[in-house]
């Protein structure tokens, strides 16, 4: 939610922050403001409602010199998106300039008390509330910036990214995290702020990943920067090289993110296999399994928590850990967990699934079960998260970024870690025979290639969506593994076209949504031929008497469901639980092109953000 980014140093600063805020748009667009502080000193605001292009629209005639500035992409959370509420905001006296990703939640008690000092108050934000509050300590303690981020930190209650700048000081940036990811990129005599490293990566590979609780003072030019904890201890802040190239956060030649992301699938697998599933031995190779295998071999069950996609993956893993592994799974939707009072017990094995790693429902669901003795292993996405840093132990996926809102590398991804982790512990737990083990390590490591096959399909794709824009209504079935897989199709759907969708096991369609089908309904049904294949078959036949429109997805060579269904998209075969691998990627083709036959922004769909750092 909200992207910062911050630039000081001896190059102009506005260049890199608005190249950094368009890098960072994907995280929330509903404003952008910048802050710089010019050669005299002066601290100056610009801001505006929208996109970041209308912000540089807006600076054109404007003051844009200096090279300490720090700016901001909001997703709003208190106030609507608009002029005033966008960040940075200014304290009273236009001294201080903050911006903040997060909720400060105790705004209210510290806006009442500020109003009783006399401070007023022009936008309907919580992060105004801490500029101002600051400030007051700032005059009230006679103290420096550093020194009263500090002390308003210590009375904050909530989650923050924060960066702030004051006029009068050029050489000094102070930002503080709880909560909220931020990065420090170390340059030569220059430093970087960024909410990930998409706007850093560019001039420098070097950074410092904010640990929560610690705030940090930049000075210009200087060696070294200071951390402190809130207890105010002085730390010392690891340096570490990240792993990311330019062109992973550039389009290359694709209209969007999203379309480039799902074309990238079978080199993402490629990378996420890599080293890990070994065709030569036909083995599995994932050291944080095989270094805690006691966990697993001694566990009670295994809980798997995410949220939205990442979950769509946590239970297709339920249906594979508990066929090949023999382990009791629940898989539990994280912000429900985090309230339900959820008995934990000391040798639950918890998953926890997270592309960005910052989710904070699926941090806080991690810390609860962390809390009551579990052990916690992580799959995720970006390297250096909160979450990698908190569990216990866990796999990365390495699809490398994922711009795009809507999530797609990430979940194929996530699902081939899940495939692997299963795999493994079957063999180590012995609940799968040896022959088998190696037979769908092969058929894993030959997916990517049937993947590519799919791909070679989009055009057909396109020309099938085209048919369907005119839906308000979609529905997804499918069973076992692909169960999941309707889910995830009907939110990528409603995601980025805006156009109602539900996923259903098939056969609970008889209990109730049968009674939505007609002639003018899509139903995409998702029909690989193994042991349920007569029953769907059934499913698709009930379908079709109440005049549905029927997509069926199926294998190759299916000859029965093409003569019932309307349309077909076939899937190279395969074995049955590594089908969704395969069955998602129509699905997000076919939302792809029905969003942007709608004339979408399916890279920036409204209301959403990427990485969901609030509850
Ligand atoms: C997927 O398309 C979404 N935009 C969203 O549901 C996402 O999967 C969810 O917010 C979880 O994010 P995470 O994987 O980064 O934790
Ligand atoms: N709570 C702040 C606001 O509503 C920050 C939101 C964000 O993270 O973008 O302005």
């Amino acid at each position: 939610m909200c992207g910062i980014v911050g630039y000081i140093g001896n190059k102009d600063a506005y260049p890199i922050l608005i190249k950094g805020l368009h890098r960072l748009e994907y995280r929330g667009y509903d404003s952008a403001g910048i802050a710089l502080l010019d050669n005299n000193a002066e601290l100056h605001v610009y801001k505006t409602r929208g996109k970041v292009i209308n912000l540089e629209q807006f600076c054109k005639d404007k003051n844009i010199n200096g090279t300490i500035g720090i700016a901001h992409t909001r997703w709003a959370t208190h106030g609507e998106p608009s002029d005033i509420n966008a960040h940075p905001h200014y304290s009273q006296s236009e001294n201080l300039a903050l911006i903040h990703n997060g909720i400060i939640e105790n705004y209210l008690a510290l806006k009442q008390m500020l109003e009783l000092k006399g401070f007023k108050f022009i936008s309907q934000t919580d992060t105004e509330v801490l500029v101002q509050f600051i400030e007051y300590i700032m005059n009230e303690e006679q103290c420096s910036l550093y020194e009263a981020v500090h002390q308003a930190l210590s009375q904050v209650v909530g989650a923050y990214a924060i960066g702030v700048l004051e006029k009068g000081n050029p050489n000094t940036l102070v930002a503080a995290r709880k909560g909220s990811p931020l990065i420090i990129g170390v340059g030569k005599d220059e430093y970087f702020l960024g909410s990930d490293a998409s706007p850093i990566v560019e001039y420098t590979k070097d950074v410092i990943y904010l640990n929560d609780e610690e705030i940090v003072e930049i000075k210009r030019g200087a060696k070294e920067i200071v951390v402190k904890n809130l207890a105010n201890i002085e730390l010392k802040p690891k340096i570490q090289k990240i792993q990311m190239d330019l062109s992973e956060i550039e389009k290359g030649g694709f209209p969007h993110f999203m379309l480039k992301e799902i074309f990238e699938q079978p080199k993402s697998l490629i990378m996420c296999m890599n080293g890990r599933v070994q065709t030569e031995l036909q083995d599995i190779m994932l050291s944080g399994i095989r270094e805690n295998i006691e966990k697993f071999r001694k566990a009670r069950r295994i809980l798997i928590t995410a949220c939205g996609t990442s979950w769509h993956a946590a239970l297709i893993g339920k249906y594979l850990i508990e066929y090949y592994c023999k382990l009791p799974v629940e898989v539990e939707v994280a912000s429900e967990f985090r309230y339900r009072n959820p008995v934990i017990f000391e040798d639950d094995v918890m998953i926890a699934i997270s592309q960005s790693g910052e989710t904070a429902d699926t941090l806080a669901a991690i810390e609860l079960a962390k809390g009551k003795g579990a052990f916690i292993y992580g799959i995720c996405n970006v390297v250096g998260s909160s979450l990698a840093r908190v569990t216990h132990s866990g796999t990365y996926t390495h699809a490398g970024p994922e711009i795009g809102v809507a999530s797609t590398k990430a979940f194929t991804t996530q699902v081939a870690v899940l495939t692997m982790i299963t795999l493994l512990l079957g063999k180590e737990l012995g609940t799968i025979e040896i022959s088998l083990y190696k037979q769908l390590v092969k058929a894993l490591f030959e997916i990517t290639n049937k993947i590519e096959k799919i791909i070679l399909k989009a055009d057909e794709i396109k020309n099938m969506s085209k048919i369907f824009t005119y839906a308000h209504n979609f529905m997804y079935l499918g069973r076992g593994y692909n169960y999941p897989v309707a889910l995830e199709g009907a939110l990528k759907l409603k995601e980025i076209s805006y156009i109602h969708a539900e996923g259903y096991p098939a056969a609970e369609m008889k209990h109730g949504p049968i009674a939505l089908i007609d002639e003018e309904m899509p139903i995409v049904v998702i029909a690989p031929k193994f042991k349920m294949y007569d029953k769907i078959v059934s499913n698709i036949e009930e379908l079709k008497a109440r005049k549905g429109r029927i997509i069926a997805i199926v294998s190759e060579g299916d000859t029965t469901i093409s003569n019932i269904a309307d349309y077909v998209i076939e899937i190279p075969n395969t074995e049955e639980c590594l089908t969704p691998l395969l069955t998602v990627i129509p699905l997000q083709l076919l939302s792809y092109y029905i969003a942007t036959a709608k004339g979408r922004n399916v890279d920036q769909p409204r209301n959403l953000a990427k990485s969901v750092t609030v509850e």
